[in-house]
C-alpha cells in the first residue's frame, strides 16, 4: 500500500487507547504520528508555569504564538517546547486539567489548528486528538472514533499511573477523566463529537494491535 498520501484521523475521549492504537499505526503503515493532545499539554506546561491563567485567552494565545512544539522520535515519542523535553512532564493530571481547560478558548483552538493542519498537509500522517476527524482534517482518508466506558478507560489510566511510578488512586483518576469528557464534549468551540463519516470502534477488551489491524482492514 502506499502510504505517503493517507491521513487517517482518530478521535475519542481520554483514555480510549488513541494514543497506543496511533503509534502502532504509524509504525504499521510507515507514517508520521501526531499527538495533538500533547500540544495542549504543551500550553498547559507553560501557562502553569508562568502563572497564565487557563481563562486568560489572550495570555494563552500569546503562549501558543511564542511556542515552537515538536516532536521526535521513539516511544514515548518525545515533545519539546521551544527546544525543551517535556515529554514526561506534560503526563501529570494538572497539565491534562489545565489543557481540557485552556483548550475550550476559541482563538487558543485557532491557532493550534493552523499549526496542526500544516503537520498534517503534506499527509502520510495518524494524527489523534479531539477534533482531528472534525476539524483539523475534515478530508481524512480514514476517520475513526474510538471509545470505551468511562470504567474502562479509567482502569486503563490507573494502571498506567501504576506502571509509570505515579501511584494515582482509581477514584480521582476516574473523576478527572469524567470532569474532562464533560469539558470536552460541551465546549462550544469544536467539542468532542462523532463526525459523520466517521467509523466507531470500541476498545474495551480488544487489543490495540487488534485494533490497529482493524482500523488498517478498513482502508480497504
Ligand atoms: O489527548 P490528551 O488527553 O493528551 O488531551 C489533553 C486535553 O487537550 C484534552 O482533555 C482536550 C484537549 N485536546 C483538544 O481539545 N483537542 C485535541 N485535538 C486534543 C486535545
Amino acid at each position: 500500500m502506499d502510504s505517503t498520501h493517507l491521513v487517517i484521523a482518530i478521535d475519542g475521549p481520554a483514555g480510549a487507547g488513541k494514543s497506543t492504537v496511533s503509534k502502532i499505526l504509524s509504525q504499521k503503515l510507515g507514517i508520521r504520528y501526531l499527538d495533538t493532545g500533547a500540544m495542549y499539554r504543551a500550553i498547559g506546561l507553560r501557562a502553569l508555569r508562568e502563572g497564565v491563567s487557563t481563562s486568560d485567552e489572550s495570555g494563552l494565545v500569546a503562549l501558543v504564538e511564542s511556542s515552537d512544539i515538536s516532536f521526535g522520535e521513539g516511544d514515548p515519542q518525545p515533545v519539546f517546547i521551544n527546544g525543551e523535553d517535556v515529554t514526561n512532564l506534560i503526563r501529570t493530571p494538572e497539565v491534562a486539567q489545565a489543557a481540557s481547560e485552556l483548550s475550550t478558548h476559541g482563538q487558543v483552538r485557532v491557532a493550534m489548528v493552523k499549526r496542526q493542519q500544516a503537520m498534517v498537509a503534506k499527509g502520510g500522517v495518524v494524527l489523534e486528538g479531539r477534533d482531528a476527524t472534525t476539524t483539523i482534517a475534515p478530508n481524512a482518508t480514514l476517520k475513526v472514533y474510538l471509545t470505551a466506558s468511562l470504567e474502562e478507560r479509567a482502569k486503563r489510566r490507573h494502571l498506567e499511573s501504576k506502571t509509570k511510578g505515579m501511584a494515582l488512586d482509581y477514584i480521582s483518576v476516574r473523576r478527572d477523566i469524567e470532569e474532562r469528557d464533560h469539558r470536552d464534549i460541551t465546549r462550544d468551540e469544536s467539542p468532542l463529537t462523532v463526525a459523520e463519516d466517521a467509523h466507531l470502534l470500541e476498545s474495551a477488551g480488544l487489543d490495540p494491535n487488534g485494533v490497529a489491524d482493524a482500523i488498517i482492514a478498513l482502508l480497504g
